[in-house]
């Protein structure tokens, strides 16, 4: 299929629904063929069937995968590798925030869940998939979802943050460390995204109106409008960048 991802394999963490989805679908309309992966199987296959709606069969496949879980992992990539082909693109979208409040109460079960959910599992990825590459002499794009929260104090949500802050690191070093192999390193950081993880505060009046008031655009954002960069940045078109983080966030780094 033509499009500015035609040829590439994309595997997409967090891939059932919310901005993982849109992503999928974004890709997949560009000619890439996706594999989305999610911890609930039913979930990630009833996703990728909306993803795969009037493109060519073999477009989009759905995987089980705990992101928490290192075998898991590994075997998400091998198994992609080995049925759909060498991946090119890998999306570290899966993330959680058990834990909504002070740092001061956040128990150490919630702290290390959130760490081994949103960062240690990208470092994992990453490296595999990275590995893989450089063996094959390959280019490749990796492409991490941060959040505005990485960049900025987060209030209520400090564990999530950290993480946030260190998938940016994550993605300046890798950068830095695989740019001679042609291996791309970038992240997306989200303002507020009307999705499940965000439903403490989208459902919330109070909470959604103290975040959007700090924006240029004064409204909170919808999954497809995270999706666009993610191609950019999967694509070719974005080949002298690498190492950035780049806000989608109705303008809240900005004020
Ligand atoms: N929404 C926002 O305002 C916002 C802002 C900044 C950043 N982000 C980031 O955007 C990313 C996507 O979140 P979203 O807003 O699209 O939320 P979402 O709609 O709730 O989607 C979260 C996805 O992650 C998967 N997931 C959760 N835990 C997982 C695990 N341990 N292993 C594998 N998959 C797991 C979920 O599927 P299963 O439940 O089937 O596993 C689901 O597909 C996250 O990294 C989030 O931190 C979101």
């Amino acid at each position: 299929m033509a499009g500015r991802l035609a040829g590439k394999v994309a595997i997409i963490t967090g891939g059932s629904r919310g901005i993982g989805q849109a992503m999928g679908r974004a890709m997949a309309l560009e000619g890439a063929r996706v594999v989305l992966a999610s911890r609930k199987l039913e979930a990630v296959e009833a996703a990728a069937r909306e993803v795969a709606a009037g493109l060519p069969e073999g477009s989009v496949f759905a995987r089980a995968c705990h992101v928490g879980d290192a075998e898991q992992c590994r075997d998400l990539v091998a198994w992609a590798s080995d049925h759909v082909g060498a991946v090119d693109v890998l999306v570290n979208n899966a993330g959680t925030n058990p834990f909504f409040g002070p740092l001061l109460q956040i128990s150490e079960e919630a702290f290390d869940k959130t760490f081994e959910v949103n960062l240690k599992s990208a470092w994992r990825l990453a490296t595999d998939v990275a590995r893989r590459l450089v063996t094959a002499g390959r280019p490749g794009a990796i492409i991490s979802v941060a959040s505005v929260l990485g960049m900025r104090a987060a209030p209520f949500q400090g564990a999530y943050g950290m993480t946030k802050a260190g998938l940016i690191s994550l993605t300046q070093t890798l950068a830095t460390e695989l740019g001679a192999a042609r291996i791309r390193v970038n992240a997306i950081a989200p303002g507020l995204i009307d999705t499940r993880l965000a439903g403490v505060i989208v459902k919330s009046e109070a909470l959604t109106k103290a975040f959007t008031d700090r924006t240029a655009l004064k409204r909170v954002g919808r999954p497809e409008e995270v999706a666009g960069l993610a191609v950019f940045l999967a694509s070719d078109e974005s080949s002298y960048i690498t190492g950035h983080t780049f806000p989608v966030d109705a303008g809240y780094v900005a004020m």
